[in-house]
C-alpha cells in the first residue's frame, strides 16, 4: 500500500518527460505534477498546495532551456525552498546546467532573463546529480538513494517492478474477443458513419481506419459502401496485417500498411502512403479502440489535421470503465477494475468521458457524441458472456500476457490469482436473473 508520500515533478510543457515519468511510475515511486498549461491564480494555488503538503518529499526538475526560461518552473523551486522541500535536477540534453543557462540567456527575451538569472542561482554545480547519461546508467540507483534521503519510499510493489506491455491482439483469447466485439458495434458504427457521411460528396471518398488489426471492422463497415474509392488500414502489427491483406484481398480499393501511430514519423509515413496511393487527403479516419492505446493521444489527433481533405470527418469509438455499474457486488466490480487497471498501465480505460474535451479543444469542429448503451435485462447466457467478457474477464488475460512478459514477477503472480478468484466470485452472480450491469460506449465524430 502507498503511504500517500509524493515527489513534485517540474518541467517545460514545451519538453517531453513522460519517459521520465513512467519510470518513476515503474519504479513505484508516487508523483505529482501538473499537467495543465496554464499559469494562472488556480495554477498557483494548486502548485502551493502540493508543494506545501507535508507528503511532498522533494522536487524534481527537469532542466532544459525551455524550462529554465519558464516562469512555472522558477515559481515551483521557489515554492520548494519557501516550504523547505529539498530538490534535485537532471538535465534533458545531458549538458552542465550552466551551460543550459547560458544558452537560453542567449535565445531569451527580458523575462526569460530574468528567469534563467534567477534559476541559477538555484542550480549552483554542485547542486546537479544527474545528467541525461547518469539517469539511463542507473537511474534506480541514483534515484533511490536520492529519494530515500528525502524520506520518499517507493510503494510496497516497487520491488516488483515490471513492464506493462503494449497492446496487441495476439494476446490470449483476444481475437475471439475483438471478433465478439466486431459484432456487437455493427449498428453503432454504421449509424456514425451515415451521420458522417451525409455532408460529404458522394463518390471518390478517401478513409483512414487507424489501428485497423485484421480489417474485420474495416471491411465490415466499409467494404459494402461504394462511394468509398481507397480504404487505407494501418496498425503495427505485421501479423495482424497479413490476416487484414488476405481478408481484402477480393477488393482492390483496400490496401494495408504498417504504420506506429506513437512514431515521430507517424504523419511522414501517412503522407507516404498517400502518395503511393495517389490521395490528396482523406475524408474519413475512422478510429476504433484505437485511441485508448496510443502513448499521446491528443498529440495523434492533432497530427491528423495534416491529412484530411477539406471538410473531412473523424469518427472515434471508445468506451469508459467509469460507465460500468453494477448491483449488487458492485465493490467487487469496481475493485476487479480499479486493480487491474493499475497494472494495465498502457492503456487509457476511462478516455470515452474525454472526447469531447480533446476535440473541442484541439479545434475540431461540429463535435456530436453518439452513445450505445448496454445492460443484463432481459439477456440470454450468450449475450450476457458477451458482456462479461468485454467489462471484465478479458483482463485476466492481458494482465497473464504481461506476466508472461515478467515471468516469476510475485506482484503480478498475486494478482492473477486474486483476479482469478474475483472473477469467479462475480460470474456466479453476473448470470442471475436479478442482477444488472450496464455499460456505456461513445462514439465521437468531429470535422477537421
Ligand atoms: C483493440 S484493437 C482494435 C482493432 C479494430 N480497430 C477494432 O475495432 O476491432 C487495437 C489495434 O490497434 C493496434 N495498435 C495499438 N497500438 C498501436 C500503435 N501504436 N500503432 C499502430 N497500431 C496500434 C493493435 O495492434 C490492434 O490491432
Amino acid at each position: 500500500m502507498s503511504d500517500g508520500n509524493y515527489v513534485f515533478l517540474s518541467y517545460s510543457h514545451k519538453d517531453n518527460i513522460s519517459y521520465y515519468i513512467d519510470v518513476l511510475n515503474i519504479g513505484g515511486y508516487n508523483t505529482v505534477f501538473d499537467e495543465t498549461i496554464s499559469f494562472g491564480e488556480e495554477w498557483d494555488l494548486k502548485v502551493r498546495r502540493q508543494l506545501s503538503n507535508s507528503r511532498c518529499k522533494g522536487m524534481f526538475v527537469f532542466l532544459s532551456e525551455k524550462s529554465a526560461a519558464s516562469n512555472a518552473v522558477l515559481t515551483e523551486i521557489e515554492y520548494a525552498e519557501k516550504y523547505n522541500k529539498p530538490y534535485a535536477a537532471i538535465t534533458l540534453n545531458n549538458e552542465s546546467p550552466q551551460k543550459i543557462f547560458a544558452e537560453a540567456l542567449r535565445s531569451g527575451n527580458e523575462m526569460a532573463r530574468f528567469v534563467i538569472e534567477n534559476l541559477s542561482v538555484y542550480f549552483p554545480q554542485n547542486k546537479l546529480y544527474l545528467l541525461k547519461n547518469d539517469f539511463n546508467l542507473d537511474l534506480k540507483g541514483k534515484l533511490s538513494q536520492t529519494f530515500k534521503e528525502w524520506g520518499l519510499l517507493p510503494d510496497s510493489n516497487a520491488d516488483d517492478v515490471f513492464t506493462a506491455s503494449t497492446y496487441t491482439s495476439m494476446i490470449l483469447g483476444e481475437k475471439e474477443r475483438l471478433h465478439w466485439q466486431e459484432n456487437g458495434y455493427v449498428k453503432f458504427d454504421n449509424e456514425a458513419i451515415d451521420k458522417a457521411l451525409a455532408s460529404l460528396p458522394d463518390n471518390n471518398l478517401t478513409v483512414l481506419d487507424l489501428g485497423c488489426s485484421d480489417a474485420l471492422v474495416t471491411y465490415s463497415r466499409f467494404a459494402n459502401r461504394p462511394q468509398f474509392k481507397k480504404i487505407i488500414g494501418v496498425d503495427y502489427n505485421q501479423s495482424d496485417l497479413d490476416a487484414a491483406k488476405e481478408r481484402c484481398k477480393n477488393d482492390p480499393r483496400f490496401c494495408f500498411y504498417k504504420v506506429d501511430l506513437n512514431s515521430s514519423d507517424f504523419c511522414c509515413a501517412i503522407k507516404n502512403i498517400m502518395q503511393e496511393n495517389d490521395i490528396k487527403g482523406f475524408d474519413l479516419i475512422f478510429a476504433a479502440f484505437i485511441l485508448q492505446h496510443v502513448q499521446k493521444p491528443k498529440l495523434l489527433l492533432l497530427r491528423l489535421f495534416d491529412l484530411f481533405n477539406p471538410g473531412g470527418k473523424i469518427i472515434i469509438r471508445e468506451s469508459d470503465d467509469g460507465s460500468k455499474l453494477c448491483f449488487p457486488n458492485d465493490s467487487l466490480a469496481e475493485e476487479i477494475i480499479k486493480r487491474t487497471n493499475a497494472v494495465i498501465k498502457s492503456s487509457d480505460r476511462i478516455i470515452g468521458r474525454k472526447l469531447y474535451p480533446y476535440l473541442s479543444e484541439l479545434g475540431y469542429e461540429n463535435i456530436e457524441l453518439l452513445y450505445s448503451i448496454d445492460d443484463t435485462i432481459n439477456k440470454t447466457r450468450r449475450e450476457k458472456e458477451w458482456l462479461f467478457t468485454m467489462g471484465f474477464s478479458f483482463r485476466l488475460n492481458r494482465i497473464k500476457s504481461i506476466y508472461a512478459e515478467n515471468p516469476g514477477n510475485e506482484f503480478l503472480k498475486k494478482e492473477i490469482q486474486w483476479l482469478e478468484n474475483a472473477l469467479d466470485k462475480l460470474k456466479t452472480v453476473f448470470f442471475s436473473r436479478d442482477f444488472y450491469y450496464t455499460v456505456r460506449s461513445y462514439i465521437a465524430i468531429g470535422s477537421a
